[in-house]
C-alpha cells in the first residue's frame, strides 16, 4: 500500500503483555468517542494495531480522541504494513508516495520477541530518514504544527510508516525515556517518581509546582528513593515507614521519619504534596488518597497502584470510579490521571491534582 494512502488504523506501543489491556483500553476511548472500532494484538510483541470505525486515524489524533491514554507509550496514525523491504534500501519503498512535511521522524521499534536485535538498525536509519526528508523539501523543524513522523519496524523486512501531531505521539523512539539513576538516589524507585514528574506533572509545570519551601508526605518511603527526589526539588519530606531510611536521608534535617502505618497516620499540617509508593490492595491505596484529599490534608496527590495479573483496564477504571466516590462533594476540584510508565512494570502511576 502506499504510504500516501490516509491513514486507517494506529499503531500503537505499550509493554510487552500488557497488549490486549491496551486494546481494552483503545476500543473503550473509541466507543467513548462515539467512533467505535476494533484492536488486532500480537501477544508479547508490546505491539498493536487500533482500527477506528471509520474516518481518517490522523485525524482522530488530531482531534485529541485520546486524551490522558493509560497504556499506550507511543501512538501513530498507519496503512497497512510495508512488507519485503529489501536490506540494501529499505527507506525507498517505505517512503514512496511520501508528501506530507514533517518537523521530527523517529525510527522506532517494540520491545517485545524479536525487536531488541533491531535497535541497532533503528539507529542506523535514522540520519538517512532525515537526510530523505531534506532532499524531498519535506523537513520543517522549526514548524511546530507540522506532524511527527514515525517509521516502526517489526523486523528487518517488515515496518509501518506513519504519523502523529507533534502533541500526541511520544518525541523519544518507542515512548521509552531514557532516565539515568543519579548518583545519590537510595533506590531505583527514584526513577519511577523522576518519570512520573516528567511525563505527568509536565516538564513546565513541575517547576511550578515543586518548589523549594513546600512539604510532601511520602507513604512508605523507605528506603527513601522518592523521598531523595523530592529533596533535589528542595522540599521537606516527612517520611512515613517502618522500615528504615538510607543513611543520608536519616540524617537530613529535612526529612522527617515516621515509623507509622501508613493507613492511620495523620499530617501535622496541610502538606503540598502526598506522594505513596505502598505495595497494597489498590483499592486501599486509592481510598486512601480520596481521603486525604477530601479532608484537605493535601493540596496534590502522586501514587502507585499495583495491577492485579489480569483485566488490568478494568482495574483502572474501577480505581477512578473508587476515587471519585470517596472524594464526593469534593470530586469537581481533582482531575485525576493515569499513566503506565516505563519504570512501572506491573503496576500504573496516578496524579490527582487540583482542576484549572
Ligand atoms: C516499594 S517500597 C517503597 C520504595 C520507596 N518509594 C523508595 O523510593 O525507596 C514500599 C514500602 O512501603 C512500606 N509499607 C508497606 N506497608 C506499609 C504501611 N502500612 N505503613 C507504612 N509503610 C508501609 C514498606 O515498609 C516499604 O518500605
Amino acid at each position: 500500500m502506499s504510504s500516501n494512502a490516509d491513514f486507517d488504523r494506529w499503531l500503537v506501543m505499550c509493554r510487552p503483555g500488557f497488549e490486549g489491556d491496551t486494546a481494552a483500553e483503545m476500543v473503550w476511548r473509541l466507543g467513548a468517542a462515539g467512533v467505535g472500532g476494533h484492536a488486532r494484538t500480537r501477544d508479547g510483541s508490546g505491539l498493536l494495531e487500533v482500527f477506528p470505525a471509520h474516518g481518517d486515524a490522523l485525524a482522530w489524533l488530531q482531534a485529541d480522541i485520546l486524551e490522558h491514554h493509560v497504556f499506550p507509550r507511543q501512538i501513530c496514525a498507519v496503512s497497512a504494513a510495508v512488507e519485503d523491504l529489501p536490506a540494501s534500501d529499505r527507506l525507498t519503498p517505505l517512503l514512496e508516495g511520501w508528501q506530507r512535511p514533517v518537523a521530527e521522524a523517529l525510527v522506532e521499534t517494540g520491545e517485545g520477541d524479536g525487536h531488541r536485535e533491531l535497535g541497532k538498525l533503528t539507529q542506523r536509519l535514522t540520519g538517512p530518514l532525515k537526510g530523505l526528508l531534506q532532499e524531498r523539501g519535506l523537513w520543517r523543524p522549526e514548524d511546530s504544527a507540522a506532524l511527527r513522523l514515525h517509521v516502526i519496524l517489526d523486523t528487518g523486512t517488515r515496518a509501518w510508516i506513519g504519523a502523529a501531531p507533534q502533541r500526541v505521539s511520544s518525541p523519544v523512539p518507542g515512548g521509552i525515556p531514557r532516565l539515568r539513576r543519579q548518583g545519590g538516589a537510595p533506590s531505583r524507585s527514584a526513577l519511577k517518581l523522576d518519570e512520573a514528574l516528567r511525563y505527568m506533572v509536565g516538564e513546565d509545570r513541575r517547576y511550578m509546582d515543586l518548589r523549594s519551601g513546600m512539604m510532601a508526605v511520602d507513604l512508605g518511603a523507605a528506603p527513601g528513593g522518592w523521598t531523595w527526589v523530592l529533596r533535589q526539588w528542595g522540599l521537606g519530606v516527612y517520611a512515613i515507614d517502618n522500615g528504615a531510611m538510607a543513611p543520608g536521608l536519616a540524617s537530613d534535617p529535612d526529612v522527617v521519619h515516621i515509623r507509622a502505618d501508613a493507613f492511620t497516620f495523620e499530617p501535622p499540617r496541610r502538606v503540598d504534596w502526598l506522594v505513596c509508593d505502598l505495595v497494597d490492595k489498590p483499592a486501599r491505596v486509592v481510598e486512601l488518597m480520596a481521603r486525604w484529599l477530601r479532608r484537605g490534608w493535601a493540596d496534590r496527590a502522586l501514587f502507585n497502584l499495583k495491577l492485579p495479573m489480569r483485566r488490568r483496564w478494568q482495574a483502572v477504571a474501577d480505581a477512578e470510579q473508587r476515587f471519585f466516590r470517596v472524594l464526593g462533594p469534593e470530586s469537581s476540584k481533582f482531575t485525576l490521571t493515569f499513566r503506565h510508565l516505563y519504570h512501572d512494570r506491573e503496576e500504573i502511576t496516578a496524579y490527582a491534582t487540583p482542576t484549572a
